[in-house]
């Protein structure tokens, strides 16, 4: 676990309620306080919550990945899908039993299904024993709202006034191989089906020399592979008077010395331009991946998603993808069952999905987000009828990643060893998006090796390492 030692520019008015909430907590007789985090939903929020644990040891917590044990729980969550907010609500709920073991335990709850009104008021009404609800935007303010509540009342924080990005959050990162590395925060896309731009506020671009500075720590740390996250990686940059896009910001990191990897996501199809193309092409650290979003194969749905491409410009852009960087692999998201879908526009969905041929997808079925245009639009096919499609496009997409994947037989890769598996053999990704298992030894974790994949089964690329 590392801390970063560079809290000197984080706020000092939040270190302060930090040492404020350490000597309280020893005042009370909570020795040794611990922390447990929950964290749902996407990258985005797994890298929050190192942030959110960074700040937790500033408080003097150490971290337990025992509930039963904790003083402090906290639920970072999502709001992007009906299923993961189902899952929080009960979760949440089961900590009312482990208050009344522990009457120093403190519950709070924060991420984007916390930065809605309704919910939070939800929590706020029926959920007494949650003590800190927060929002998107005020993370950085936890050391202050755990002081409020250890001396007062219940603290309920969801400001979105879209402020500067506050810098230098203690950070205790999950691994020490490869890391998130946010270069932006919210989203101005209003795609009509999304309730992000909501509930994580418009886009805003960290400094570049933040970026760089935290890439080259983390790189000088050991790490081996950086992950660049953003909702819309591509418009890094947009309105700020330092000139430096995504294109730019690429070449920058790839420019930092060292043996390392640099992934990135998500790329919106619309900004995805063709300087940036060249950039991936040229950059050698960069991996020859784009995951590249197209929800829907019908120009008609992308029209009433608010997407700004088409099917013809999202296929354009593939070939010229293509074209510039040899084997570039592709995964992308779709929506099954927007409202208003038909059969025949669902299989121009699966007829892009087999000409494009995805290494791998993420599809979902549309769920209404209330506040969003899309939940008012008529939706009459029925969720049965859709799980049916959903079912065809998973079918069809197990051909092509089995079509895909033989074909990368003999090829020689360029893996980062990054773990062990359950049946004592090695696994890591390529300078692609596929993984390879092969047979090796715990030297070999956190290293750059070649392997020449010799075969596909159970859905895994076998293969031998060569040097
Ligand atoms: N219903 C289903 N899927 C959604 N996504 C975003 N909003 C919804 C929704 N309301 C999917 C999109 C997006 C991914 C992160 O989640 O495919 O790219
Ligand atoms: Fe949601 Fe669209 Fe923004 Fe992605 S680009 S976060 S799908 S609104």
């Amino acid at each position: 676990m590392i801390l970063s030692e560079k809290t000197n520019g984080y706020l000092p008015e939040q270190c302060a309620y930090a040492k404020r909430v350490q000597a309280l907590l020893t005042e009370r007789g909570v020795v040794s306080p611990k922390a447990h985090i929950v964290t749902f939903g996407c990258q985005q929020n797994v890298s929050d919550s190192e942030r959110i644990k960074g700040m937790l040891l500033l408080c003097g917590y150490s971290l337990t990945e025992e509930i039963t044990e904790a003083d402090f729980i906290l639920f970072n969550t999502c709001a992007v899908r009906g299923h993961a907010e189902d899952r929080v609500y009960g979760n949440v709920g089961a900590t009312k039993k482990l208050k009344q073991a522990n009457p120093n335990l403190m519950v709070s709850v924060c991420g984007c299904m916390a930065q809605q009104q309704s919910v939070a008021s939800k929590f706020y009404k029926s959920y007494p024993y949650v003590d800190i609800v927060f929002g998107t935007q005020q993370y950085h303010r936890l050391p202050e709202f755990i002081y409020r509540r250890i001396t007062g009342k219940r603290v309920y924080e969801l400001t979105l006034d879209n402020a500067d990005i506050v810098e230098d959050i203690p950070i205790s990162r999950d691994g020490d191989l490869k890391g998130w590395l946010p270069i932006m925060y919210g989203c101005n896309n209003f795609c009509t089906y999304c309730i992000v731009p909501y509930v994580r506020g418009r886009e805003r671009s960290r400094d570049p020399q933040e970026i760089i500075a935290e890439a080259t720590k983390m790189i000088n740390d050991g790490f081996k592979e950086i992950m660049l996250l953003g909702q819309n990686v591509n418009s890094y940059g947009k309105g700020e008077s330092h000139g430096i896009n995504f294109e730019k910001l690429l070449r920058m990191i790839n420019d930092i010395p060292g043996d390392f990897r640099i992934r990135f996501m998500t790329s919106h199809p619309k900004d995805c331009t063709e300087e940036l193309l060249d950039a991936i092409r040229d950059c050698k650290k960069v991996e020859r991946h784009i995951h590249l979003p197209f929800q829907s194969g019908s120009s008609r749905i992308l029209k009433q998603m608010n997407r700004h491409y088409d099917r013809e410009g999202y296929l354009k852009l593939i070939s010229a993808a293509r074209e510039r960087i040899p084997d570039v692999e592709f995964t992308s998201d779709i929506i099954v069952g927007f409202p208003g879908e038909t059969y025949e526009d669902f299989c121009e969905t699966l007829s892009l999905v087999k000409e494009v041929k995805f290494t791998s997808l993420f599809t979902f079925i549309y769920s209404p987000r209330e506040g969003t245009p899309a939940a008012t639009m008529p939706d009459p096919i029925s969720r049965e009828e859709k799980g049916k499609w959903f079912s065809e496009l998973l079918v069809t997409q197990d051909e092509i990643s089995k079509e895909l994947n033989s074909s990368l037989i003999g090829k020689k890769m360029r893996v980062l060893c990054e773990e062990e598996t359950a049946d004592g053999l090695f696994t890591g990704k390529g300078e692609y998006y596929s993984s390879v298992t092969f047979e090796g030894n715990h030297d070999m974790i956190g290293k750059f090796v070649t392997v020449r994949v010799e075969k596909y089964e159970n859905n895994t690329l076998y293969g031998t390492v060569i040097n």
